[in-house]
């Protein structure tokens, strides 16, 4: 499964996995007034997942377990918490829920955990409090907690323009095998598209910036509809990574060691620090 979507019902508890992402390319455009930046990306959900375990309860309580569990905050500021208030609230619901988060992508790791949690979190409690919200409506409550929340519920592999989470599914054939370089400290993405301004000399525009180029990713395109890992590894692209490489500059070490080793291509995922690197199979990874 590689979207939020089938979840694992008893009758007062909801289970339900969402995945995290890679960035095969994504071009990013001067900031708009609200300081987010127009994106053109291409997103690929990775068979390393996100679990949420919806139980009812009179309270809204959170909990974690897994790698990177003790940097997770728990509080209302916690992704998958304002996912079931903002559910709540759209659906009239006063229910409480407990939720469980178990963490498989790298926290902080620019692989949209966190979204994935959010993503995984409307499906759940949709179910848990039978609300039965039409795709859609989870979709436009996903893109109100986070660009990248739109993703982790479509999952698969999708074009995203505006902040990203204008979505449009793209197809693609075949398995990629990745290896994922995780850090120990992990980079804000606001810190990073700030560099990434500061590199451009952008300034927030007053009028809304406009969308980023397109480049059509033909070669990307036709590298996943044929499944092939020699042409996708030749079409990653990330401008967002000389911006994290200033800000963390111990990144320039997995970038060339994955090259070193003979990785089809390697590219910094997201706003990073993960650095990915396509490898020709399995053992290779
Ligand atoms: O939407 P999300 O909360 O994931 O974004 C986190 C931050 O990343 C934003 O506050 C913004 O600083 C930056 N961002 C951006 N342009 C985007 C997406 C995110 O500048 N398209």
């Amino acid at each position: 499964m590689s979207s939020a979507g089938a979840a694992q019902v008893t009758t007062d508890r909801v289970r339900v996995r969402a995945p995290g992402k890679v960035n095969l390319s994504l071009r990013v455009g001067r900031p708009r007034a609200d300081g987010y930046h127009p994106l053109s990306t291409v997103f690929q959900a990775v068979s390393v997942y996100e679990e949420v375990v919806a139980t009812a309860a009179d309270d809204l309580t959170l909990t974690a377990q897994g790698p990177g569990a003790e940097q997770v905050p728990l509080d209302d500021t916690n992704l998958a918490v304002r996912a079931a208030r903002a559910l709540a609230r759209y659906a009239g619901v006063e229910d409480g829920v407990h939720l469980h988060l178990v963490k498989g992508v790298p926290v902080a790791g620019g692989m949209a955990g966190g979204s994935a949690d959010a993503a995984a979190t409307l499906v759940a409690c949709d179910e848990l409090w039978g609300t039965g919200l039409a795709r859609e409506e989870l979709t436009s409550l996903a893109a109100t907690l986070g660009a990248d929340v739109p993703f982790a519920l479509l999952g698969h592999t999708a074009v995203g323009t505006g902040r990203g989470d204008l979505l449009t599914p793209a197809m693609s054939r075949g398995e990629f095998c990745w290896a994922f370089a995780v850090q120990d400290e992990g980079l804000s993405t606001p810190a990073v598209f700030g560099a990434f301004d500061a590199l451009h000399g952008y300034q927030p525009q007053p009028s809304g910036g406009a969308p980023v180029e397109r480049d059509d990713e033909v070669d990307l395109m036709h590298a996943l509809r044929a499944g092939d890992p020699v042409a996708l590894g030749a079409a990653l692209h990330n401008d967002l990574e000389p911006a994290a490489v200033t800000l963390a500059p111990r990144l320039s070490r997995p970038l060339a060691v994955a090259r070193e080793a003979g990785a089809l291509g390697v590219v910094l995922s997201g706003s990073g620090p993960t650095v990915a690197a396509l490898a020709r199979s399995p053992q290779h990874a």
